[in-house]
């Protein structure tokens, strides 16, 4: 399923989809021999990879070398780059050449957030004969605007607005559409009002799938739990463990032992 036509099957014939974050080659060749749908090179690599605290100083170089990276380990999955930061919010010409830069680096489509005010950029994208997906809710991209990480849509004028941008997205040709931390019942609303599949992320049961940064379903950072998080593994714990017995067995020189040497 590598392509917009295999997603919109998944919708139509009600089978969830499942969609992770990935930032590198490593993990991209793990999620090759998995089940998971579609891949994401979120612009969240800015926090997750690189240790800023939101996902603004994400540039286009920096999106370029991670989804490189994810595309030399991918195999037959669709993979999804993030216009990051005010990349789209230029003169088409160089909207173009960013798009270009993603789509040449591996990507199959790109993710631009907001809704009806990006709509003439994201026509001309999809007239350009790339696959875009949408972003609405919580768009971390405008934190500084909405004030914090919270939910969106809470009163009824926004997510009446909400639903009407996942209209207009859909009109304008986005192939999928990510919603993220809006209520329940906004993203099941939005889900039975629009033939596109949506993406939940903190967004309830009602979407046709799913999507969770890689780094938070193995519980890599102990101390992020948001109440729409499930970790499958306590990384942190595992991975400093396997580093302790590392030590322990140089320190007491039990590693290498004759197996281990030439
Ligand atoms: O950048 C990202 O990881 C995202 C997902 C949360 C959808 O946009």
């Amino acid at each position: 399923m590598k392509t917009i036509q295999g997603i919109m099957k998944l919708k139509n014939r009600d089978e969830k989809i499942s969609m992770v974050t990935c930032y590198d080659y490593t993990f991209a060749k793990i999620i090759s021999e998995t089940k998971i749908d579609l891949v994401l090179v979120g612009d969240s690599t800015a926090m997750v990879m690189h240790g800023h605290k939101t996902t603004i100083p994400a540039t286009l170089d920096m999106m370029v070398t991670h989804v490189k990276a994810v595309h030399r380990g991918l195999n037959n999955k669709f993979l999804i780059a993030d216009m990051p930061f005010l990349a789209h919010r230029k003169d088409k010409k160089t909207v173009l050449e960013s798009v270009d830069a993603l789509m040449k680096a591996g990507a199959n489509a790109v993710k631009i957030e907001g809704g009806e005010s990006q709509i003439d950029i994201i026509n001309y994208i999809v007239e350009s004969g790339v696959p875009v997906m949408g972003h609405l809710g919580l768009t971390p991209q405008s934190l500084n605007m909405i004030g914090g990480w919270r939910i969106q849509g809470k009163t009824e004028s926004v997510a009446n607005q909400i639903l009407k941008d996942a209209k207009v997205l859909e009109n304008g040709g986005v192939f999928c559409l990510v919603l993220e931390m809006v209520p329940s019942a906004l993203a099941h609303k939005i889900t039975t009002n629009i033939k596109i599949p949506t993406i939940g992320i903190g967004a309830g049961p009602h979407t046709s799938g799913q999507v969770l940064v890689l780094q938070d379903i193995l519980g890599m950072n102990p101390d992020f739990n948001p109440t729409f998080l499930r970790k499958y593994i306590d990384g942190s714990s595992i991975i400093k463990e396997s580093l302790d017995n590392y030590t322990n067995d140089v320190k007491n020189g039990s590693f290498p032992n004759k197996k281990e040497s030439f």
